[in-house]
């Protein structure tokens, strides 16, 4: 009795070393919501954060419980979801962002984690978003619905190669929907539990760490430039259109600052 009791309060000690946090439903589209957020009236999450877009066509489809967005500019378009109305989330214990997808044979699109700066009032300076990862390094599309994960830790260094900063998330950003005219059904969007600060090797989570390193420049960490391993990966024609668009990405994305 006396050892359980030990081992229990053992156990309840270490857990509490870290913060470990259940799944959080973002949507499940099941409804359509709007509020008022920086002053204008937007559609919001069940968590209160807005959501947007630019060089795409997007609603709500409670019928088909998704948000269906078609890809108008593929050279430079995204589309955001906050994950509360002050877009300043803290994903510490949380291990990894789902959802469903429906996306046609061929098309493309990638996701980034923004920014706020540690007074959550304004966005990180250039640079500061997380790699860029491409859907290519998780789910093949092929016009059924997959299930798509994002391990948070993936996502764990910026695109300077400097520690993306979990605690002050700006948006949740999917960008480079492609090609023009593709249509996205993105469905239940959840936030798996996790523990600890993502990336960080607290996980518990086993998906997490990028096997192979990037070229030269990260500095520290062992999974700085998962985007270009990820563009290895793929073709080098796919590989080149990536890098092309990408500095149109960051400066587009740029304009959400505001938001
Ligand atoms: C697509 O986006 C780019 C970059 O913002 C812009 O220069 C171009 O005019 C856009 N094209 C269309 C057709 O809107």
């Amino acid at each position: 009795m006396i050892a359980a009791a030990a081992a229990a309060l053992f156990l309840a000690a270490s857990a509490a070393a870290q913060v470990c946090k259940k799944d959080l439903l973002v949507d499940d589209f099941g409804t359509s919501q709007q509020a008022v957020v920086d002053s204008a009236t937007r559609f919001v999450n069940k968590l209160g954060g807005d959501y947007g877009g630019v060089g795409v066509e997007w609603n709500i489809d409670t019928t088909k419980k998704a948000v269906v967005i078609v890809s108008q500019n593929a050279s430079s378009n995204f589309w955001f979801s906050k994950f509360d109305a002050g877009a300043c989330f803290d994903l510490t214990g949380y291990s990894s962002i789902d959802f469903d997808l429906l996306a046609p044979t061929g098309s493309s699109m990638s996701f980034t984690l923004t920014q706020k700066l540690a007074d959550c009032s304004q966005r990180a300076p250039d640079g500061s978003d997380s790699v860029y990862l491409p859907l290519s390094k998780y789910v093949t599309p092929d016009g059924t619905k997959k299930h798509v994960s994002l391990p948070l830790a993936d996502f764990a260094k910026n695109i300077n190669g400097a520690n993306y900063d979990f605690i002050h998330l700006k948006d949740w950003t999917p960008v480079s929907f492609a090609p023009s005219g593709a249509t996205f059904e993105i469905s239940n969007i959840v936030l798996k539990g996790g523990c600890g600060v993502p990336g960080t090797g607290t996980n518990t989570g086993s998906s997490s760490s990028p096997t192979s390193a990037a070229s030269g420049s990260s500095p520290t960490g062992t999974t700085g430039g998962s985007g270009s391993t990820a563009g290895a990966q793929k073709g080098s024609a796919e590989s080149f259109s990536f890098s092309a668009v990408f500095a149109s990405l960051a400066a587009g994305i740029a304009s959400l600052a505001f938001f």
